[in-house]
């Protein structure tokens, strides 16, 4: 359960220079409720994690920190993301305070339908068999909803079918049932995995053939999640790079990844440096969103950018990522673990849709930070500066002292905690 909707900027000046404690402080004090299941130890405690999977010996952390300045529909959201990889926090933080400048993200997703398959072999006539499906659609969907009556009393189940037949295939003639099943707040592998178990004797019975494969796809191509955002060039500008210059670099950047998969794939994997990030923030499978989003990626025959960069009439830098989200708010982890249920609290997020709009915004984000910094510097220098302002932050600088030490070690190529501490002694003895 979380606490229903909050209204807290995601705005917070000098975040990046607190230390871990401030931060915390600050955090809760926004929120105005304790959030012990993200920072406290005792978030996901092994007891609870053993009755989740099995041979449990413990528990794995990951670094959970919050990215800041998203708007997201005109809401102000922060934004929780698990990841061992410096520079994504940062990187998906900055773009959402260039993108605010002009309004923020738009996002839009579709109804949660997510697609179940059944393979159906041993058939004698493959196209009497898909006339037979069609036509008994109405007393399948009916088998469907009577075999998920939870789904059915929250507002989903049972959308529609699809039939497709393969008149060859190594194991002989087949047909695949698909079955367009709405989730609602649910990512719904359990859900529909049921439902197909439950209708497929029907199947058999109408088909006359042997039902193999009764499982969900991960291809959630009719759950897709979209979102857009602008820049004006005066907000890309920095340091020696001009703003028309770094939008350039990144339309051409995109350009690369638009006709090269080798490109496109590092393309995308920098996408799901924010998407993955909250996705397991929020105790979703993010395996799942990975298998669709490449998946996705490669539906044309090749594969390709999930996002798209170009200039609008206005001179601005236009983004959009649209990408399948099957996403959950309720059942599986994102009930039971407590980092989970504190990260949606910590959105504000009720639903699965509003979930969705978030993570496609960040995957956004994050897409921009990495073309962003491609295009211009280079994307080793962020994080050779943010890793070492995080040494020296280890070290107890503060203020000041984080750069000074951070473009101290830089310059010498030697960012260590020990190099960092003392740095900081030679500055208070001297
Ligand atoms: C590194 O984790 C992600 C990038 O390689 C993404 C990209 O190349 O677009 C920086």
């Amino acid at each position: 359960m979380n606490s229903g909707r909050r209204q807290t900027g995601s705005r917070i000046p000098d975040f990046y220079n607190m230390n871990l404690d401030e931060r915390q402080a600050h955090l809760v004090e926004a929120l105005g409720r304790p959030l012990d299941g993200l920072l406290g130890p005792e978030g996901l405690e092994p007891a609870l994690a053993d009755s989740m999977i099995e041979n449990v010996v413990g528990v794995y952390g990951l670094p959970l920190g919050i990215a800041t300045n998203f708007v997201v529909n005109g809401r102000e959201i922060l934004i929780p993301m698990a990841i061992e990889e410096p520079s994504v926090v940062a990187g998906a933080s900055f773009m959402a305070k260039l993108i605010r400048e002009s309004g923020g993200f738009t996002a839009k997703v579709d109804p949660s339908h997510m697609i179940g398959q059944i393979q159906v072999l041993d058939l004698q006539d493959l196209q009497e068999a898909e006339t037979t499906l069609h036509e008994a659609k109405t007393q399948i969907l009916e088998a469907a909803d009577e075999a998920g009556p939870m789904m059915l009393a929250v507002g989903g189940g049972a959308r529609s079918i699809a039939v497709k037949t393969f008149a060859q295939s190594p194991a002989g003639p087949m047909l695949v049932f698909y079955l367009i099943y709405d989730t609602v707040d649910a990512m719904g592998a359990n859900s529909v995995n049921t439902v197909l178990e439950g209708i497929a004797p029907l199947i058999e019975i109408l088909t006359g053939g042997r039902t193999h494969l009764r499982i969900l796809s991960n291809l959630a191509d009719r759950r897709l999640a979209r979102s857009t955002c602008h820049v004006s060039p005066a907000s890309l500008a920095f340091g020696e790079f001009e703003g028309k210059d770094v939008r350039d670099g990144v339309v051409e950047a995109w350009a690369f990844a638009a006709v090269d998969p080798y490109r496109a794939a590092t393309h995308n994997k920098g996408i799901m440096n924010g998407v993955d990030a909250v996705v397991i923030a929020t105790g979703n499978d993010w395996r799942a969103v990975e298998a669709g989003a490449h998946a996705y990626a490669a539906r044309e025959g090749t594969y390709g950018p999930l996002s798209r960069w170009w200039v609008d009439e206005s001179g601005s830098l236009q983004g959009e990522l649209e990408m399948p989200l099957a996403l959950g708010t309720i059942g599986g982890a994102t009930g039971v673990h407590p980092g989970a249920r504190d990260a949606l609290a910590l959105m504000g997020v009720e639903t699965a849709q509003e979930l969705s709009e978030i993570v496609v915004s960040v995957g956004l984000a994050q897409n921009l930070a990495a073309l962003r910094a491609l295009a211009t510097e280079g994307i080793q220098h962020g994080h050779m500066g943010l890793h070492a302002r995080q040494v020296a932050i280890a070290a107890g600088a503060r203020g000041d002292e984080i750069e000074a030490v951070a473009s101290a070690m830089i310059e010498e190529k030697n960012i260590l905690v020990d190099r960092a501490e003392e740095l900081l002694r030679q500055r208070s003895d001297g």
